[in-house]
């Protein structure tokens, strides 16, 4: 695996024998640390910038942990404090950073945002979600079913709600492993273009069968995985209650799901608007891996993290 020095912007960036090591290194991690072993500390003297233009939970504290837990020192940084493109130019900022710090991991609104800071910035940047992707999210989420299936080629995995940033990375990563992907979307939510067509593309060489359709019920119909999101992502709160009503039928719920096979598990990235998007007998019940995901954010970071800056 040769991940040094290299950018994670896409959850197409690296190759599926790149993901597959990835997916290994954090199964020794999760190990690891849950049989209280001590940690590797591949990132001993280095440090890491985490910067954030958006609000976060999961993403914040397993990002901090992961540094700080193979041994560097992670420094957290929050738009309130940074100003990115607006105190200051986002390629001074990358700049700066850069004199300092040996990776950026960065939450930005516009995906711009992080090419342009890739751009300046010589050490490797990280995606930590922007308004096009959110590869770490979705490397932890194909890592829990790598894990839960015991192998991800050839299984299904199918997003129902909106086609958004979430649902961009899992179809791209689900393309480079082999794994089939339905992606179903109220009429006008469908995902973007450019990224179904990588998506076919990638399947082309991986076998996967990626699927884009407007109907829940038929998406479930195969899926052994059934994914979705929130219906309005940060920033786009003010069109919440218009996606209310856009997304009616789309809510993950036990009828829904009454279509799918029988032994179908259910996920969601977090944070839930129970009630919305998915129910609570849902999204709490015993073939609900949605902890499991946000507890792997930590181990399949730490994989990457180590990859890309460890050694030396
Ligand atoms: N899933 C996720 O990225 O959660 P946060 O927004 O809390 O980081
Ligand atoms: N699509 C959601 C994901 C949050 C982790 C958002 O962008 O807000």
């Amino acid at each position: 695996m040769e991940l040094r020095g290299r950018d994670f912007l896409s959850a197409g960036d690296f190759s599926s024998d790149e993901v597959l090591a990835l997916f290994e290194l954090a199964k020794h991690y999760k190990e690891r640390r849950r049989a209280r072993q001590g940690h590797e500390m591949p990132l001993k003297g280095k440090t890491v910038a985490v910067l954030f233009q958006k609000p976060s939970l999961r993403t914040r504290v397993t990002f901090e942990l992961a540094v700080h837990e193979l041994g560097g020192y992670p420094v957290i940084l929050t738009q309130a404090e940074v100003g990115l493109g607006q105190r200051e130019a986002v390629k001074d900022v990358a700049r700066n950073l850069d004199r300092w710090v040996d990776a950026i991991v960065a939450r930005v609104f516009t995906h711009e945002t992080l090419v342009e800071m890739a751009e300046w910035a010589k050490a490797p940047v990280v995606n930590a979600l922007s308004d096009l992707e959110h590869p770490c999210q979705a490397l932890a989420d194909l890592f829990t079913l790598w894990e839960y299936w015991g192998d991800v080629r050839g299984h299904h995995l199918t997003f129902v709600g909106d086609g958004f940033n979430v649902a961009h990375s899992l179809m791209l990563l689900c393309a480079m492993l082999g794994t089939h992907c339905t992606v179903a979307t109220p009429k006008g939510y469908e995902p973007k273009e450019s990224i179904v067509r990588k998506a076919l593309e990638l399947a082309q060489k991986s076998g996967a069968k990626i699927v884009v359709i407007n109907d829940p019920v038929e998406a479930v119909r195969n899926a052994e995985a059934v994914y979705t999101d929130v219906w309005a992502s940060m920033g786009l709160e003010a069109e919440a209650e218009k996606r209310k009503h856009d997304f009616a039928g789309f809510q993950v719920n036990e009828e829904l799901l009454r279509n799918a096979p029988r032994n179908v598990v259910v996920m969601h990235c977090l944070p839930a608007h129970r009630g919305e998007e998915i129910t609570d007998e849902v999204l709490d019940a015993p073939f609900s891996l949605a902890w499991e995901q946000a507890e792997n954010r930590l181990h399949t970071q730490k994989a990457l993290l180590a990859a890309i800056l460890g050694g030396e």
